[in-house]
């Protein structure tokens, strides 16, 4: 668990000061449990981003708020998520981020002149059935521009402790409370979803993110190298 200690962190949580109290309990809750100042870390300083599932798009606005240089957009197909996340900008400042959102369904990726330069997922994969998976990080793939980055990060399936312990709150979350909309719980590990942009033609490398965290965080990036 950890505290959002940047600026910017701390920025994008107080966007939510105003809005109701379940949506900002939420943001809170996913800001101490991910590690997302690290994850933005693996995203590039500025260019076109788009984040795939970006749910309340409280990562989403921090990536804007971090780097001005870039253009944030984050889709969902939740669409009340994505009108609270759109509510929450009302707070910023004219000039202080380049972000917005867009409900999209499954699989329809938004595409831009020149592509984008980097795409994010932030534990959205396991909520897709392998083959659904698959079809979504072709998509992706297509649709970044040449040197770009998919950036995915999920919860890996080691340490079987950590594992567990996400596993058990994501059951929670998709089939009891049902505060997260998704087909299906299937966690792929870190290794799995190498290989998976690997065989899509991307140049991989993947990371552990969760020392001092009770989940298994961890990230894979594959750059795009040619077309
Ligand atoms: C655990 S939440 C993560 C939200 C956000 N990325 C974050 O880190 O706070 C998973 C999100 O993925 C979204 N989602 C599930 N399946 C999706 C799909 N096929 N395409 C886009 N978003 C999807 C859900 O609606 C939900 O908002």
């Amino acid at each position: 668990m950890k505290r959002p200690r940047s600026a910017a962190a701390k920025r994008a949580l107080g966007l939510w000061k105003q809005l109701p109290r379940s949506a900002r309990v939420h943001t809170t809750i996913r800001w101490w449990t991910a590690p997302f100042e690290a994850l933005d870390a693996e995203v590039p300083r500025s260019g076109n981003i788009l984040e795939v599932g970006c749910g309340h798009g409280v990562f989403t606005t921090y990536m804007a708020l971090s780097s001005t240089s870039r253009t944030v957009v984050g889709v969902d197909i939740d669409p009340e998520k994505v009108t609270l996340a759109s509510e929450s900008l009302r707070g910023l400042r004219a000039g202080e981020a380049s972000v917005r959102f867009e409900h999209r369904a499954s699989g329809d990726i938004p595409t831009i002149d020149g592509c984008w330069d980097a795409i994010v997922f932030a534990d959205v994969l396991y909520l897709l059935a392998p083959e659904d998976r698959s079809r979504l990080l072709s998509e992706c793939v297509g649709a970044l521009a040449i040197g770009g980055s998919l950036i995915v990060k999920e919860v890996d399936t080691e340490p079987k402790l950590k594992a567990r312990i996400s596993h058990f709150q994501e059951f929670l979350a998709t089939k009891v409370l049902r505060i997260t909309d998704g087909d299906v719980l299937n966690f792929p590990s870190a290794a799995q979803l190498a290989m998976l942009m690997t065989s899509e033609g991307l140049v991989t490398r993947r990371a552990r993110l969760d020392k001092g965290y009770f989940h298994p965080h961890c990230v894979v990036v594959g750059t795009k190298t040619s077309s």
